[in-house]
């Protein structure tokens, strides 16, 4: 067993270390670097098919619904289409409008979780143009849809997903740029400025996974708090979710992830001394209005705990309350702020000895209703 966690501790440490190789392995198998092009054979969808799109559903469960939450920022701006994000427990019972020119996307690890392929099944039934974007070959989800966009974060042993989670995000990423050139709204220039971006990033996300040591302080800090609240805006917004999922998963601390803006009604309420708040901060247009959100957290004497893109702002806090994230693509800045978190949630979990691959009372893939 300690063969194949490759002297770690967990299958889940091991899988946070892989990240780098994943989004590696993801981007490789899509992008032709002599031809600064997007090949997505799998998915099986030409310009002619692209055209016919007036509208994308993205649909999961658990960690994968937050790629499709970070999905619609990225597809919507890259694309200007209109995108919706469904979780596939609820999918099918709000009657969906759905048609030919719907391109509906499922998204999952296992490609076997029940709800999701309930949804897949709906949007089939009603005609739309259905596609996958899973990790685990010949799945379900796979031989259900008309073509597949693959991650490659190969097996996910520990069941709180992370480098699967990752991958997703490349994938979709690598999916919103193949659908803006097929709809002609991106030229080769702009689409080798983001494709440079993508290679930059596994050298990020390996200088984040060299510095985990940084996170350990906080980790014996807040090891013993009842609640954290994670608060992001915008695209950061869903991986705030993320991050208190991982949390909740595998140390069993109560956590809620929150959209900064809706602090003030209601999780306002909740801050007191024991209570740590994680802030997601990337730098651009959104900085200033987390930072009013971290002085109103010690306002009434919360605990700040930033993950902050770019420079340390003196504003913020002390050093040891941060975390710095290397700049990249504001598409890209959801991949490097997931990474800290996974490492602070596994931390904390190992501090207070759970079974972190396996926690009580969940599974890895969920194949009843
Ligand atoms: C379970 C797992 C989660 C996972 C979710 C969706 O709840 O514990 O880690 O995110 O299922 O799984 P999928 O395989 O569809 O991505």
């Amino acid at each position: 067993i300690m063969a194949e966690k490759a002297g770690y501790k967990h299958f889940m440490l091991k899988e946070i270390h892989e990240q780098s190789q994943a989004i590696i392995d993801t981007f490789r198998s899509a992008v032709d670097l002599n031809r600064g092009e997007i090949r997505l054979d799998d998915l099986n969808l030409d310009g002619k098919g692209v055209a016919g799109i007036r509208k994308i559903c993205l649909i999961a469960c658990g960690t994968s619904y937050h790629a499709c939450m970070v999905g619609k920022y990225m597809i919507e701006n890259m694309c200007r289409i209109p995108v919706e994000v469904d979780l596939g427990s609820e999918f099918r019972y709000r009657g969906p409008l759905l048609g030919q020119d719907t391109l509906l996307v499922v998204i999952s690890q296992s490609g076997e979780t029940a709800d999701t392929r309930a949804a897949l099944q709906e949007g089939l039934e009603k005609g739309a143009v259905c596609r996958a974007i899973v990790n685990v070959v010949g799945s379900s989800l796979v031989r259900m849809a008309g073509g597949v966009i693959y991650t490659h974060a190969g097996p996910e042993i520990g069941v709180a997903s992370t480098k699967a989670f990752t991958a997703q995000l490349v994938a979709l990423y690598l999916f919103g740029l193949y659908f803006a050139v097929a709809s002609g709204r991106l030229d080769r220039q702009e689409l080798s400025a983001y494709i440079q971006e993508l290679i930059e990033l596994p050298r990020k996300v390996s200088d984040i996974l060299a510095r985990s040591e940084e996170l350990s302080g906080l980790a014996r800090r807040f090891m013993n708090c009842r609640d954290f609240l994670y608060l992001g805006r915008g695209i950061l917004y869903p991986i705030a979710l993320e991050g208190a999922l991982k949390l909740k998963e595998i140390s069993y601390i109560h956590a809620e992830g929150y959209a900064a803006g809706e602090m003030k009604h209601g999780p306002i309420a909740l801050i007191d001394e024991q209570m740590p708040v994680v802030v997601l901060m990337q730098k651009g247009p959104l900085f200033e209005k987390m930072l009013s959100n971290v002085q109103e957290v010690k306002a009434r004497g919360g605990q700040v705990i930033a993950l902050v893109e770019g420079k340390a702002d003196e504003r913020i806090g002390p050093p040891e309350n941060r975390f710095l994230i290397p700049e990249s693509s504001p598409w890209l800045a959801p991949v490097l702020f997931t990474v800290p978190l996974q490492l602070l949630a596994y931390q904390i979990a190992v501090l207070r000895g759970t079974d972190v691959d396996q926690p009580r009372n969940l599974a890895k893939s969920v194949t009843v209703e």
